[in-house]
């Protein structure tokens, strides 16, 4: 009984020594990659961001080829229309689409004169933008840009930048809120727009996925559409001020396609829930809860 008891101990000794060397390993490793960063400046985030290399043309198919897209192209036009009317049909300037993709919203000011520069870490969403924009390409009134955003060095040149549904792929974004913040002239506006997580908390209740709230389990299938970070409004407003930029509109999008069940979306025009949209989509709370949300910003005051 003695031996089996010193065995014993003996066992837990060992397995002690060991964990305790397993942890210790972890931490100086944390410490050397931390250290490094540091000193070497080394920014891991953009290596995290998603890169969507492999799904544009499923990206093209599944959210622009449907009324997904739609509502989402003809919220935005609508709104910076509205908010911002000397960029429709005033002076030429220049605009950064940025993580812009396929280049739909670039088109909408490239249709108004404007020079745009589209950036985006995904070569394919590029060679597609590209195709589909070419003629502003030769002419040089559109530049595409192989390059993350937080590699694009854009001090205070644009009127207007542009950065939609591409907060909720990366890995940090107070830093991306940063570089955006860095290009805009003074005078000029963020258009912002990203994946909301209310949405989903709200269109998971519909549903009935009660373990999937339990959890807050809401990201994607990697590999997928499904965004891996969705963000809340309050965070992003948040990160937002951090960075020296204040809201001065806030609009949901896409609101009553969501809630609806997939029968009824398929009998309503996408003109009705359009119309539906912009009359509730800018009022409390509705703005809140759309599948998107768009923020106009500006800098603060005397900050630029
Ligand atoms: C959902 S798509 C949105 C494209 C476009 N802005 C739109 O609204 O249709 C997200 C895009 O962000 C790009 N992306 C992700 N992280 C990025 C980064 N750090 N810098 C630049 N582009 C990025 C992806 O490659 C992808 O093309």
């Amino acid at each position: 009984m003695r031996q089996w008891k010193s065995n014993f101990q003996k066992a837990g000794a060992c397995a002690g020594f060991l964990v305790s060397g397993v942890y210790s390993l972890i931490a100086v490793a944390a410490i050397t990659f931390y250290t490094a960063r540091l000193i070497f400046c080394i920014d891991a985030s953009p290596m995290s961001d998603r890169n969507f290399d492999g799904i544009a043309q499923r990206f093209q198919r599944n959210i622009y080829g449907n009324p997904k897209g739609q509502l989402r192209l003809a919220i935005c036009r609508r709104e910076l229309e509205e908010k911002l009317p000397a960029l429709f049909g005033g002076e030429p300037v220049s605009i950064w689409d940025a993580g812009g993709g396929l280049g739909q919203m670039a088109e909408v000011f490239l249709e108004q004169g404007h020079r745009l520069e589209l950036n985006d870490i995904s070569q394919e969403m590029l060679d597609l933008a590209g195709e589909r924009l070419s003629s502003y390409c030769r002419s040089g009134q559109l530049s595409l840009s192989h390059a993350p955003i937080q590699g694009m060095a854009a001090q205070g040149q644009f009127q207007l930048v542009i950065c939609h549904a591409v907060l909720e792929w990366v890995a940090d974004m107070e830093q991306v809120l940063r570089h955006l913040a860095a290009g805009i002239k003074e005078g000029g506006h963020l258009s912002l727009m990203f994946y909301n997580l209310n949405a989903l908390v709200l269109g998971n209740m519909i549903k009935g996925n009660l373990y999937k709230l339990r959890d807050e389990d809401f990201a994607g299938h990697p590999g997928g559409l499904t965004p891996p970070s969705p963000r809340r409004p309050q965070d992003v407003e948040a990160a937002l001020s951090a960075v020296g930029l204040e809201v001065v509109s806030r609009r949901g999008v896409r609101i009553s396609h969501d809630l609806m069940s997939r029968q009824l979306r398929r009998e309503r025009s996408v003109d009705d829930m359009l119309e539906i949209d912009w009359q509730y989509g800018a009022q409390e709370p509705f703005w809140a809860l759309g599948r998107y949300v768009h923020l106009l910003c500006r800098h603060k005051r005397g900050a630029v």
